[in-house]
């Protein structure tokens, strides 16, 4: 089959397309009606059908015979375990998990947090509240507590889900008495709060809220799947926006299991019995999507891993995995290789290892520079397919579709659209634009299963952030253009979010933080490019007080990773004496960021005081020399 055809063939008749790949799965009520569109005019998909997204991910395979076949390899460098779990043995902790739960209150409906670092627990934790109906709201470890208590304000979780640690390469990290801080600045407080020990470094809970997790699962009973909506929601996540207020996106479960086997099958080429390795953290949509879900609904192997790309112990980490449990899909974004090929320029550590399972490597999450593919199609003798897409949609919108046809892939290109994916260029009016002119780059509506229909308890924000700016198209938030090919290049955000390592981040996130510090009047974040993360975030600061610039720069980098976390990774800050400003007031970030990169860039006619960016230009010249 060709990739035309595939596409072709949903274009021509989009309902009767997802109808047939929602048969594809196990559900309790097979749906008969693809799509409604509800009184928001949000697309509801499969409204009439059933089904549960832990049965498809565990229960499914044990009724179907695969019990025994391998379902989970935990592999933990930074801890010093390998442990591997069956489906039937994931099932029964998973249910037990599932009871665990109950007995706290938690019903179908309830948000549960879940604060954890990658280890098996993490993953029974979400799949056990997909089981009994409870919306799972995964935090990624490395959040500091003011993060973790927005979102802990945003989504009102009934209980909390913790472990005692995240272990990182040079130090532990004690989640305790972070979650604690976080419900010391939250105004809503959950029921209970599992702790999870581990033994790397167990936890004292003094809080009344706080519960071993070891006290309270001997005592469960093993719960069942409860049936659900296909449009019961089955997670949030929450997402940098452009402004410091994350944005939490809702998944339901019909639509994503749908999508999610679609793209297992016909991007990443998957089947039952494969072993699917992505090396990311469940904090991410990518963890969600391609650890837990994707791979365990297929009936695939998961790698969970808790280590780094290099220094856990080397750059021959990844190589090691792959052998070691037989990898044939690896994952990871782009930064992780980037890492990999500075630490490794010549890949002698691949050649130690027998990595002849592999067959495919796929990034995303980031662009992938040419030279960083071109490296890794030299060294590692597999095809490096790049993928565009994001929290928001939860699936590839663009990808080679390599389970359907390979195609020529071109560097720097993250190939051609995704069935169910309208992809168009358009220019700030929101016209049209045809191949080999950049623009915003939107979806035309109705976006495909799997996508946001709004975010939690926001539905205003959801058409502001996404709809209203082209009217009948989803914005993506990012910038490219087609070739004459068709071929969709992704040239980065148009708006102030920044992507450090592969991580999303909001400029305005960053810049609540610095304005808060006393001696600061004002001030703009925007992003560096990186050889290694991809973007680093900049500050320039305009003083209100006196102070002493290196004291000042040490105290704004200790704030951002107190108040966001050490994943920001922010380090420089200009003090200048003014911002660039239009003579409206709006700060000229843009220009900031074409100065800071070393890109020409033009006086805009608007700008109030054209000085202020010849300061600027001449203090960042002698931070140069
Ligand atoms: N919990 C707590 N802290 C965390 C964390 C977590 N889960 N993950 C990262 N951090 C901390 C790190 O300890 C580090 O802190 P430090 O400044 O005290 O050293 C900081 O955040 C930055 O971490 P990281 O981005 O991992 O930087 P690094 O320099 O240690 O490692 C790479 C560089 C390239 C190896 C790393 O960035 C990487 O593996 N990138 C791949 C990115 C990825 O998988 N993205 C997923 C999206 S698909
Ligand atoms: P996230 O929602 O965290 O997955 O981040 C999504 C954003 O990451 C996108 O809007 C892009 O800016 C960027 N991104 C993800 N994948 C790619 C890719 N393959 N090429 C370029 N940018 C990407």
């Amino acid at each position: 089959m060709s990739y035309q055809h595939e596409y072709d063939k949903w274009k021509n008749s989009p309902e009767a397309f997802w109808l047939e790949q929602a048969e594809k799965l196990d559900w309790y009520k097979t749906p008969q009606q693809a799509t409604i569109q509800n009184e928001n005019e949000q697309t509801i998909w499969f409204p009439d059908g059933e089904l549960n997204s832990c049965h498809l991910a565990l229960d499914q395979h044990v009724k179907k015979g695969r019990g025994n076949q391998l379902a989970l390899v935990y592999d933990s460098p930074l801890a010093g375990k390998i442990e591997s779990y069956t489906f039937q043995s994931l099932l029964a902790q998973t249910a037990k998990v599932a009871g665990m739960l109950r007995e706290q209150g938690v019903c179908k409906g309830d948000t549960v947090i879940i604060y954890m670092p990658m280890i098996p627990q993490t993953v029974m934790v979400m799949l056990a509240c997909a089981r009994i109906g409870a919306i799972h709201s995964v935090v990624f470890g490395g959040f500091a507590p003011p993060e973790l208590a927005s979102r802990i304000d945003d989504a009102k979780p009934k209980l909390i889900v913790t472990a005692s640690c995240g272990i990182e390469v040079s130090r532990t990290i004690e989640y305790v008495p972070l979650v604690e801080e976080a419900l010391d600045l939250a105004h809503h407080q959950p029921d209970s709060c599992i702790v999870f020990q581990r033994s790397h470094m167990p936890a004292k809970l003094r809080h009344e809220l706080f519960q071993d997790w070891s006290d309270l699962i001997n005592h469960a009973a093993s719960i069942e799947c409860v049936p659900l909506k296909s449009q019961d929601p089955l997670y949030i996540l929450y997402t940098s926006g452009t402004t410091g207020k994350p944005k939490g996106v809702v998944r339901d479960n019909g639509g994503h299991a749908t999508a999610l086997n679609y793209s297992m099958e016909t991007v990443y080429d998957t089947n039952v019995g494969d072993v699917f390795w992505s090396a990311s953290d469940v904090g991410w949509v990518v963890g969600h999507s391609y650890i837990v879900y994707g791979p365990l609904m297929r009936g695939a192997a998961t790698i969970l891993y808790e280590g780094k790309p290099i220094k856990t112990p080397d750059a021959g980490a990844f190589w090691r995995v792959i052998e070691a449990h037989k990898v044939n899909v690896l994952f990871s974004a782009p930064t992780a290789f980037r890492a990999i090929r500075r630490e490794d320029p010549s890949a002698d550590c691949i050649a130690k290892y027998d990595i002849s399972s592999l067959k495919r490597i796929f990034a995303a999450g980031e662009r992938l520079d040419p030279a960083t593919q071109h490296w890794m199609n030299e060294s590692i003798g597999v095809d490096v397919i790049d993928n565009w897409w994001q929290t928001e949609t939860g699936w590839p919108i663009c990808s080679n579709m390599v389970g359907v046809e390979l195609l020529p892939i071109k560097y720097g290109s993250a190939a051609k659209p995704v069935p169910g994916f309208d992809v168009q260029i358009l220019n700030n009016h929101g016209q049209e634009l045809p191949a080999g002119q950049q623009g915003n780059i939107a979806i035309k509506l109705p976006l495909p299963p799997s996508c946001l229909t709004t975010i939690w308890g926001d539905y205003g924000r959801f058409k502001q952030a996404y709809l209203d700016q082209f009217s009948g198209y989803y914005f993506s938030g990012d910038g490219g253009y087609f070739d004459e090919d068709g071929y969709l290049f992704v040239m980065g955000r148009v708006d102030d979010v920044i992507n450090v390592a592969g991580h999303r981040l909001s400029t305005g996130d960053l810049e609540e933080v610095i304005a808060k510090h006393p001696s600061v009047a004002e001030c703009a974040v925007v992003a560096v490019n990186d050889e290694l993360k991809g973007e680093l975030p900049i500050g320039f600061v305009v003083l209100s007080s006196k102070q002493e610039e290196s004291l000042l720069v040490e105290q704004l980098r200790q704030r951002v990773r107190e108040e966001i976390g050490a994943i920001a990774c922010y380090q420089k800050t200009y003090i200048v004496p003014s911002l660039p400003k239009t003579r409206s007031g709006k700060i000229l970030r843009k220009i900031l960021k074409a100065i800071i990169n070393q890109h020409s860039y033009s006086y805009p006619a608007t700008i109030e005081d054209p000085n202020a960016l010849l300061e600027i230009e001449s203090i960042f010249k002698r931070d140069r020399k």
